[in-house]
Formats: C-alpha cells, structure tokens, sequence
C-alpha cells in the first residue's frame, strides 16, 4: 500500500533505477530510495535518480564501467550481506532493469543463501526507453514477431559466441547491450549468417539523459556509426527492419537512411 514503509530492517531490495531520468523510475522505486538506510549503486545510474536520496542514506558506488572494476562481484554480495545483517534497510539500485543483463540472480542467490530476504522492484530497460526517445516499436505486425536481448560483451581478446543464424532470422528486432566495442563484429557475422545488408539500425546514446544520442544507419556501416562514441557513454544497438520505421511515418527507404560503405 502507497504510504507504508515498504524496506523492513534486514531486508534487501533490487531496484531498477531505468535507464538514467528519474522521471522514468516507478513511483515504488522513488519510495524505496526514500526509505532505505544505504543504497549500493551502479555507475549507470542516473545522477538525478541518486539525488532523490535523503541526506541521511549511506551512499555505496560499486559500479563498474568500461571494464574499470570499481568492486567486484564477490565483494559487492559480502557489503550487501553485512548491510543487511546488521539491520539496515537497504536498497541495491541497478540501471535500467535489475533482471536484464544485471547479475540480479547471483545477488539473490548469496544473500538468500544467508537467510535475507530480497524482493526485486523492476525497472525501465535500455531498450524500452530507446524506443520511445526515438518514437519506433519494437515489434512490428507484419514486420518484426520477435524481439530478442542480446549480450554483446566479449572478454578482452575473446570474439563472441552467439547463435548468429537464429539472430539473423528477418522477422527479428535485436537489442544489443553492451555491444559498442563489437559493432563491427556484429554487423559483419549477421551479414554472414543471411541478415540484409541494408537492415535498418540504430545506436542510442545515453538514452533519456540530456546527452542523449539516436544515431539511425544500415547493418553495414554499423561499426561507422559508433565510431565517435566514447568508452564511457552507455550504448545500445538495435537492429531490425522495425527500427527503420518511426510511429506515425511512413517506412524509411533504404536511400533515405544514411547509407556509408564500410569495411566490416
Ligand atoms: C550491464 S548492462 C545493464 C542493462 C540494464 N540492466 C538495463 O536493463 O538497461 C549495461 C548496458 O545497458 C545499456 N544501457 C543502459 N543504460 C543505457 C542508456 N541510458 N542508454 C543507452 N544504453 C544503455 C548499454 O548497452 C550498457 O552497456
């Protein structure tokens, strides 16, 4: 019920704090920032969402960006564990949504293993809010039946290991998350496994932040378009021919898109 507190002492709770303006979190996220005696935040977390904790919240970063570790994994569960074991009420706020490419499950998993309990408040994920800055559908009749989040991280030196033919599939919207660093290998192993070259995409930026960026292109100049962004700037991929089609428009045509021939 609105109103209540909602955090008991010991206990923990994942949050979403999506994907970066804090008019984009629920309004049970608001609350439990407000109710909570320490808060663990990831890097991707917004600085207006952070704001809406009271002055007396003990505020931990443990976020990692760019694969510069701020904390790992393993100490992360042990400070939450301890927050929690000595009656706090704490909140783990996570970008976007805890469940999407978040580690929430390991989490869950080592404080429940110590007998806390946890409850998650979901969150607005990159890929929702991207396509609502840039006002496309995701799925699409006729168009795109699926939609399908991918994970683009490879560790250093590694390539990535996907099932290139079923992402290849036409009828597919493909949301990359951390997929800036292997635009080129992307585009180049879709291509390969069938997907057209000339597949409408888009890299978002900083989605919902004032530094927001929505770059539109085709599949083969994928690794082009991302090009100017830096490490540090959150970026999302999305490629399908639905991207290629903005509500309320008519679809893009190929020779309308900006079109760059690349090596790939
Ligand atoms: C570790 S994943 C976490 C995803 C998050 N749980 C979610 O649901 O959006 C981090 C990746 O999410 C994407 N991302 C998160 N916030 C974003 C934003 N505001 N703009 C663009 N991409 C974002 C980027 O691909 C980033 O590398």
């Amino acid at each position: 019920m609105a109103g209540e507190p909602l955090i008991a002492p010991g206990e923990v709770w994942l949050v979403g704090a999506g994907p970066g303006d804090p008019d984009l979190l629920t309004r049970k996220a608001e609350r439990l920032i407000a109710g909570c005696d320490i808060l663990f935040h990831d890097a991707l977390v917004g600085p207006g969402v952070l704001a809406l904790a009271p002055a007396h919240v003990v505020m931990v970063s443990v976020g990692k960006r760019s694969g510069r570790h701020s904390k790992d994994q393993r100490s992360i569960n042990a400070l939450m564990l301890a927050a929690a074991r000595s009656g706090m009420k704490v909140v783990r706020l996570k970008g976007g949504d805890p469940s999407v490419f978040g580690r929430s499950a390991e989490e869950v998993e080592h404080l429940a293993a110590h007998g806390v309990t946890v409850r998650i408040c979901p969150g607005i994920t990159a890929a929702s809010a991207a396509a609502a800055s840039s006002r496309v559908s995701l799925t699409l009749r006729g168009l795109a039946r699926r939609l399908t989040f991918v994970t683009a991280h490879a560790r250093a030196g590694e390539t990535l290991s996907l099932d290139w033919r079923a992402l290849a599939a036409a009828d597919t919207t493909l949301a990359f998350y951390m997929g800036r660093g292997s635009a080129g290998e992307i585009a180049r192993n879709l291509i390969a496994a069938g997907r057209r070259a000339d597949t409408p995409v888009m890299v978002a930026v900083n989605v919902s932040l004032p530094n927001e960026r929505i770059i539109r292109g085709r599949l083969d100049a994928l690794s082009f378009l991302v090009a100017t962004i830096s490490d540090d700037d959150p970026t999302l991929l999305l490629v399908g021919e639905a991207v290629g089609v903005p509500a309320g428009r008519e679809p893009v045509q190929a020779d309308q898109t900006i079109s760059m021939t690349t090596t790939i």
